[in-house]
């Protein structure tokens, strides 16, 4: 997808430089072709020599100078004429507000400028300057601008804090690239995907739930997304995702519900979501005490609704794709989750198996429908996985 394609990479001056290096060699790897520009104090952090190397070209730092890249001498104006994409990674505070100001004042904000392809920028940075209105504004203007920005994730920062302000992962970062060049095949349809782990109340303080981590359902509407889908996740675990209508719920019924506001106009629904079967029959008001003289306790359950099957049975023009977590006889009960829930379509993972259970990146899927042998998918990343079943929805 990023063969040939002409990427300037714009390096500020922020600890996570070093992880640049990462993102240079991993789309020279897909055979783009990369430009790197350094300011200044990026080149405190790392060597424009490294990224020429991992690049293979010289890394531009300066307006004044003759280059010799890409093509012969490249001052400010070639440079941005090149550009398929422009990507500023890390974006520090201060680029950022040299971008949301119109400020040139050195080769990477006057190349900026003068850009017109499509800019995408990783803001990455102390939390409480990420946070301080400054930045919040000149962000808002950015997005105003039409300018793509990857949220920081949180975690472990350099200066020995916890918060938000790390560079995302290469995989993110690399999808967000990739997003630019993929071919909106899904522009007009509309998507509606449920993910996590259903929450049902035992009283305030507690809940029944699963181990489900919501990734193979959050994976599925990002992908839909960079499709061009108008997408609707439904979504019982945080979902720090762009581009997209979120509604939030925790229980079951609360997911049958919202559902069945937005089946009848939907295209395709994907029941990613690990729907509790049962729910506590009462929800106590207060904190449950435990009692000195008794060790058995007993909570009376009750069933769910099967959201999959209910929905189903009113479909017209809807697609309809089920999920089969098992953890034995995996063909035979998702061929009978198959026929039972009126689905199109059912992808089976065996959850009991290295690589595809819950929590991980990473799954192995078996696609079912009518009529059709199964097939059985390589192990893969949740996002490939996505990729791969979008494939196939949109070649069906
Ligand atoms: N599902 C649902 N409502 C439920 C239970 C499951 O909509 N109350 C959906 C899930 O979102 C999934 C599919 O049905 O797409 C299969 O879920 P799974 O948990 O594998 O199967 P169950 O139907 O719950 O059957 P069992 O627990 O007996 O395997």
């Amino acid at each position: 997808m990023l063969k040939d394609k002409h990427i300037a990479v714009y390096v500020t001056g922020g600890i996570a430089a070093y992880k640049s290096l990462g993102i240079v060699r991993a789309l020279i790897k897909q055979e783009a072709i990369v430009q790197v520009i350094m300011t200044d104090a990026a080149q405190k952090f790392v060597t424009p020599l490294t990224f020429a190397t991992l690049s293979q070209h010289p890394v531009i730092t300066d307006n004044f100078t003759p280059q010799t890249s890409p093509d012969d001498f490249i001052p400010h104006i070639q440079l941005a004429l090149w550009t398929d994409l422009a990507i500023v990674v890390p974006a520090t505070a201060n680029i950022i507000g040299k971008m949301a100001n119109g400020i040139a004042d050195d080769i990477t904000s006057t190349s900026l400028l003068a850009t017109t392809a499509p800019k995408l920028i990783f803001p990455t940075m102390n939390t409480d300057m990420y946070d301080n209105p400054a930045v919040q504004k000149n962000l808002q203007t950015l997005q105003e601008m039409g300018i793509q920005i990857v949220e920081p994730a949180e975690g472990f920062l350099a200066e020995g804090m916890t918060g938000k302000g790390r560079l995302p992962e290469l995989s993110v970062i690399m999808n967000a690239i990739e997003n630019n060049f993929t071919e909106k095949k899904l522009a007009g349809k509309k998507v509606v995907v449920t993910a996590g782990g259903t929450k049902e109340a035992i009283d305030p303080v507690r809940y029944i739930g699963n181990r489900s981590s919501g990734k193979m359902g959050l994976a599925m509407a990002t992908v839909a997304r960079d499709l061009g889908a108008e997408v609707t996740l439904i979504t019982t675990v945080d979902a720090p995702l762009a581009g997209m209508n979120i509604i939030q719920v925790q229980t079951a019924s609360e997911m049958m519900q919202q559902l069945q506001d937005v089946f009848p106009t939907t295209d395709a629904l994907v029941m990613a979501a690990a729907v509790a079967d049962f729910k506590p029959l009462h929800v106590a008001d207060q904190k449950i005490k435990k009692n000195d003289d008794e060790d058995l306790f007993t909570i009376e359950l009750t069933k769910n609704p099967d959201i999959l099957k209910t929905i189903a049975a009113t479909k017209n023009k809807q697609f309809v794709v089920g999920f089969a977590a098992e953890t034995q006889n995996l063909l035979s009960n998702a061929e009978k989750k198959l026929a039972h829930k009126n689905a199109d379509v059912i992808l089976a993972n065996n959850v009991a198996n290295e690589g595809s259970g819950f929590g991980v990146d990473t799954n192995r899927i078996t696609l079912l429908q009518k009529n059709h042998e199964p097939t059985t998918w390589p192990l893969m990343s949740k996002i490939d996985v996505a990729k791969k079943f979008w494939d196939f929805y949109i070649n069906r």
